[in-house]
């Protein structure tokens, strides 16, 4: 299936062919001016340059022949050559009855299964995760779905940073401190314990990272640790471990709170045995060339507009770079996944970066031309001040405080409210979980990608205006209408009965093919977001502007209620997509 402005493109394309004219010229979008039509169609301006004839001349017989299409009300040309189209009623019901009776709602898949790998993830193992890990899980938690339902076979990577320097410090620190032994005996099923541990590797690497600043035999110390670690000598590596696993668990209960979902826990050390053998291999085809004792790929073109430097494999004091890490990581996934697509949700900031590791990538033919390699860069978190969100003393703010502040708030507004009189203990807490992750969500996602946002607890926790909070509120209020009439909201067998009222919200339905397409193509939800803002809207008006449990005509009445039942479905789906849960009352 498809959206119904795809299926008029298909008709209007056809028109235009048969007159000689390009059929992709024909496209049908949703009018930007409902007041003037449903439908447009701008094709007849550029046909018109093609075929070297006046436009609204093109557009006359294009008009012509749509007319002997009966599935139109209305035709007519605007300007110099707009087409502007309204459908029939009886075919508007007749796709929505289709769209209510496919369970995918209209939205196609893949005709051959692809896998997408999504690097989502990067938080650094030892270091409590912050708001700077919140971006990349939402929005790539989110592609992870929308691919998934697309038909991608999709791995989410979690994709740790546990391989660098900070390991080799913070290990030194322990052994010289003679806590080796103590760390070691840590036991990992013990909440308190790792909790322990956490804290104080929370304190303890700003320190050891400072005296490495300063002090340059304390930085050789931690690099020595640092390749023993990566040799794998035994108490290094022992403790390395001890502190990975004690890492992941928190990691894991922070995205498990956020629900953000990884099908690979894998890290950078993962791919450490895959570097060697890259490099030697970049080195004998000549793509890795000695530069001033480092090993580098130079990956500057000739038709750059910026300086592109190169990738830097090795450090003149033999180090691996992040760069190397990067290309290893792309090495692995095409070996063991053969993916289609890899795609990065990573800061913008790290654009370069990628720019180099993928440029790197395609000149030694790591990653083939079938594979594409996207960096999906996201903008900052901002504070009220309109800089980088921190806390109110100014620190870095830890994501777990973040989710806790989020569900404090959430419970406030759910009481505010008076929506939890009837509720357990257990469901209000649910619920309250379910508002507060709908609202951070909601408010990262809406924005297009690339741009810095806002976040304002106060405002995105709340019930009304663009929030994940409102977004809930009005399909649980469907849900509760639906329960109510005793419906399942069923298309009726004589189909959807359309009137004045009715008609923007059918008109609406047949859309959301067109906005799942865009958040996919781009990698970008806010299509989506858009989408479902613009859908509890219009229901809203159309609850408000019409009868529907008090409706006596009992056909107009089954017709409503089908379709308050297909936008909830909608609704739903569209926040599932965003990794919002619906709940069952509120
Ligand atoms: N650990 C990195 C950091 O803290 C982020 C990793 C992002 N993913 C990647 N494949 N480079 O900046």
């Amino acid at each position: 299936m498809s959206s119904l402005a795809e299926k008029l493109s298909t008709i209007v394309g056809a028109v235009f062919a048969a007159q000689d004219l390009p059929a992709d010229l024909g496209v049908v979008r949703v009018s930007d001016r409902p007041d003037l039509a449903q439908f447009q169609c701008n094709g007849a301006m550029a046909a018109a340059k093609v075929a070297q004839k006046n436009p609204r001349e093109i557009a006359n017989d294009l008009v012509a022949r749509l007319k002997e299409n009966g599935d139109f009300a209305k035709i007519d040309i605007a300007g110099p050559g707009f087409i502007n189209l309204d459908i029939t009623d009886d075919y508007l019901a007749a796709h929505l009855a289709a769209v209510a009776a496919d369970e995918r709602l209209g939205v196609s898949t893949l005709e051959q299964e692809q896998t997408a790998v999504l690097d989502y993830g990067g938080p650094n193992i030892a270091k409590p995760m912050h708001v700077g890990h919140l971006r990349a899980a939402i929005i790539g938690d989110s592609l992870r779905r929308i691919m998934s339902f697309a038909g991608y076979k999709t791995l989410g990577d979690v994709h740790m940073g546990d391989w660098g320097t900070h390991m080799g410090m913070i290990i030194s620190e322990y052994i010289k401190q003679g806590r080796a032994g103590e760390i070691m005996q840590i036991d990992l099923a013990d909440d308190m314990a790792v909790d322990g541990l956490m804290q104080d590797l929370g304190e303890i690497y700003p320190k050891v990272a400072a005296a490495c600043k300063e002090d340059d035999a304390r930085k050789r110390e931690a690099q020595d640790a640092t390749v023993k670690i990566q040799n794998k000598e035994p108490q290094y590596f022992a403790l390395w471990q001890k502190i990975k696993e004690a890492s992941v668990i928190g990691m894991r209960n922070n995205y498990a709170r956020l629900k953000v979902h990884f099908d690979l826990w894998k890290g950078e050390a993962d791919v450490h045995d895959y570097i060697a053998p890259m490099v030697d291999d970049l080195k004998a085809r000549n793509f890795a060339v000695e530069d001033q004792g480092a090993l580098i790929v130079p990956v500057k073109r000739n038709d750059d507009n910026k300086e592109v430097p190169p990738l830097m494999l090795y450090k003149s004091d033999g180090g691996v770079m992040y760069g190397t890490t990067d290309l290893a990581t792309i090495v692995e996934r095409v070996k063991l996944y053969s993916p289609a697509k890899i795609v990065y949700f990573v800061d913008q900031r790290q654009h370069l970066h990628f720019e180099q590791v993928f440029r790197a990538s395609r000149m030694a033919g790591i990653a083939g031309e079938s594979v594409e390699l996207t960096h999906a860069g996201f903008g900052t978190m901002n504070g009220p001040d309109g800089k980088p969100f921190k806390t109110r003393a100014g620190g870095v703010m830890r994501l777990d405080d973040l989710m806790s502040m989020a569900i404090d708030k959430a419970r406030q507004r759910i009481d505010e409210a008076a929506l939890a009189q009837d509720m357990t203990d257990d469901e209000k807490e649910d619920v309250a979980h379910k508002v507060a992750v709908a609202a951070i969500k909601f408010a990262d996602l809406q924005n297009q990608r690339h741009s810095d946002y806002i976040f304002d607890l106060d405002r995105l926790t709340s019930f009304e205006g663009k929030t994940g909070p409102y977004m809930l509120y009005q399909a649980v209020r469907i849900k509760s209408l639906l329960k109510k009439a005793e419906a399942q909201g069923d298309v009726p067998s004589a189909g959807f009965v359309l009137r004045d009222e009715d008609r923007p919200l059918a008109l609406l339905l047949t859309e959301m093919p067109d906005a799942f397409d865009a958040a996919l193509r781009h990698y970008m939800p806010h299509h989506i977001c858009e989408y479902a803002y613009k859908l509890a809207n219009t229901f809203s008006s159309f609850y408000g502007s019409c009868h529907i449990l008090s409706e006596e005509d009992e056909a107009l009445k089954a017709s409503r209620l089908a379709l308050c039942a297909l936008t909830c479905r909608q609704l739903e789906t569209a926040l599932s997509w965003l990794g919002i849960d619906v709940p069952e009352r509120m």
